[in-house]
């Protein structure tokens, strides 16, 4: 009815408007007096239930995935150290990924992570290092931050390399950070969630965001054999990064790390091909669900 107003002479206009708008009025006070009342009659009903709290929560599934339970230790333990806890995004601006981490267009660095590009520029997340540039911009230091998700890469699909897998990184900024620091927290981490230190070799690594840059390896020993395995990227956070987050690097230091949760995964549970954990076999995640 009020659209059909603007069709009417001048005159009717004014009559049939005015007793529209009153019919409006009036309808719009009788159903807020009816909601009112709903309302009220469910808050009551409420109030009757008995709402045993007791009872376990609903069971979301019988398994669980290696992957999420490797990442709920390592939140439990990080949480522990005073970490806060954060999600990358699946799909990154070349900004956030690339450029924000010292790694231009003209940049070399930038094929040492085969990218899938979007049409609209953007990219799919290829670390989870793209969240370091809003972190910055965002906490006040001093802060310490961990980050999950996934990394897309586009990769030659073998036993170790898939073109999506989760990454864990972390971030520390304050007042003199140093590799001492970056140490220290590396071994704690692990010390807690392994239940002993392991042995870890830490060796001069290239990664434009940080200086200096360092590879880290796990010795790892499996009925009776050990070796190295090349587990994670870090180093102090490079004064361009530090920088372009908006704070001064003469003032602030920083270091961060990151590394593949699927291969810490495949490293604890001894699982020798990474294409299982895509492939949603009950068989193969029956076996790491406890309980
Ligand atoms: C990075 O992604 C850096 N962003 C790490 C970093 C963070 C360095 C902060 C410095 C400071 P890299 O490309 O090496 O680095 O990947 C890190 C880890 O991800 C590897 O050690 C490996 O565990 C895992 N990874 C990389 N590519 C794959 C893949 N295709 N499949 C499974 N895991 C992978």
């Amino acid at each position: 009815m009020l659209k059909n107003v603007a069709s009417l002479s001048p005159e009717e206009k004014k009559t049939f408007g005015k007793s529209l708008n009153e019919l409006r009025a009036d309808v719009e006070l009788e159903m807020a007096a009816k909601e009112k009342e709903i309302r009220e009659t469910e808050l009551q009903h409420a109030e009757n239930r008995f709402i045993d709290m007791t009872i376990p929560a609903k069971s979301q599934g019988r398994v669980q995935h290696p992957i999420k339970i490797v990442q709920s230790q390592l939140i439990d333990v990080v949480a522990r150290m005073g970490f806060d806890v954060h999600r990358t995004p699946n799909i990154a601006t070349e900004y956030e990924n690339f450029d924000a981490l010292n790694i231009p267009s003209w940049h070399p660095a930038r094929d040492m992570q085969d990218t899938f590009w979007l049409k609209d520029g953007r990219v799919m997340a290829t670390h989870t290092s793209c969240l370091q540039n809003e972190l910055l911009k965002t906490k006040t230091p001093p802060f310490r931050a961990v980050y999950f998700g996934p990394c897309f890469r586009n990769e030659k699909i073998d036993a170790t390399h898939d073109i999506l897998f989760e990454q864990m990184e972390f971030m520390v900024v304050g007042d003199n950070i140093n590799i001492g620091h970056l140490k220290h927290t590396i071994l704690t981490m692990l010390k807690e969630l392994f239940g002993y230190e392991p042995k870890i070799r830490m060796r001069p690594g290239y990664f434009p965001f940080v200086e200096p840059g360092i590879e880290v390896d796990l010795w790892w020993e499996k009925d009776g054999k050990g070796r190295w395995l090349e587990f994670m990227g870090c180093g102090l956070i490079h004064p361009n990064v530090l920088r372009e987050g908006g704070l001064n690097p003469e003032k602030y230091s920083g270091f961060a790390g990151g590394f593949g949760l699927t291969r810490l995964a495949m490293i604890r549970y001894g699982i020798n091909d990474i294409r299982l954990f895509h492939e949603n076999k009950i068989e193969f995640l029956e076996q790491f669900t406890v309980g």
